[in-house]
């Protein structure tokens, strides 16, 4: 029987997690998912809805429901102001359990018709794939990723500075599936490193 490929990467918000992920599963033609859009389109259906933090439980199983690959897309997700509302909302476990299958669904059909997946996040190594062929963490100084993003956004530096640091506390210290890395993870510091050379790395090691 072929042997599947399932790679797992965690790491904290704009460490470029997401842009190697995407490079990866191109490289060897595997689905990829980005868990991180789901948490964001639930928060982005919440804003929508005026959901308060009150009634925000209650509503989880409306808001996680028929979600498809297609919904992850859209630009207006991938807000500053819908990314710190999908920080806030992963904290809860009841989330974080409503959103549970669709990754595992994903992985196994991804197995079953192209081989395996690629998935990037906060708990793909440790909670949704701990038996992924390999799992990466990759990560860089706070300082750096506010420039990067302050680079791609030009807005104010130190508003971008506070909001990373906010959401690396939230997704560092929540009681459930917080960002960690795994026992068996290879850790990628791309802080000083060019796509191109964070690319590199993980291919060798798969490769290897
Ligand atoms: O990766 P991205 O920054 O787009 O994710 C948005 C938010 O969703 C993160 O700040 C994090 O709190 C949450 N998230 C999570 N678990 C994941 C992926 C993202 O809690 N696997």
């Amino acid at each position: 029987m072929k042997k599947s490929l399932v790679i797992a990467i965690d790491g904290p918000s704009s460490s470029g997690k997401g842009t190697l992920a995407k490079k990866i599963a191109r490289h060897f033609d595997l689905p990829y998912l980005n868990t991180g859009a789901l948490y964001r389109l639930v928060a982005f259906r919440a804003l929508e809805q005026k959901i308060d933090t009150n009634s925000f439980e209650s509503k989880i199983s409306d808001l996680v429901k028929n979600i498809t690959e297609a919904d992850l897309e859209p630009d207006e997700l991938f807000s500053e102001k819908v990314g710190a509302v999908a920080s806030v909302i992963a904290k809860n476990p009841k989330l974080r359990a409503a959103l549970f299958d669709f990754q595992k669904d994903f992985v196994a059909l991804g197995k079953k018709e192209k081989g395996g997946a690629v998935l990037d996040g906060r708990d793909t190594t440790t909670v949704i794939c701990p038996d992924a062929d390999f799992k990466f963490y990759v990560t860089a100084d706070v300082e750096i990723r506010a420039q990067r993003r302050f680079n791609q956004l030009q807005t104010s530096y130190d508003e971008i500075l506070a909001q990373l640091k906010k959401r690396d506390e939230n997704d560092l210290n929540r009681s459930d599936a917080p960002l960690k890395i795994a026992a068996d993870a290879h850790v990628i510091d791309n802080g000083n490193l060019s796509i191109e050379e964070g690319f590199q790395k993980i291919l060798q090691i798969v490769k290897s």
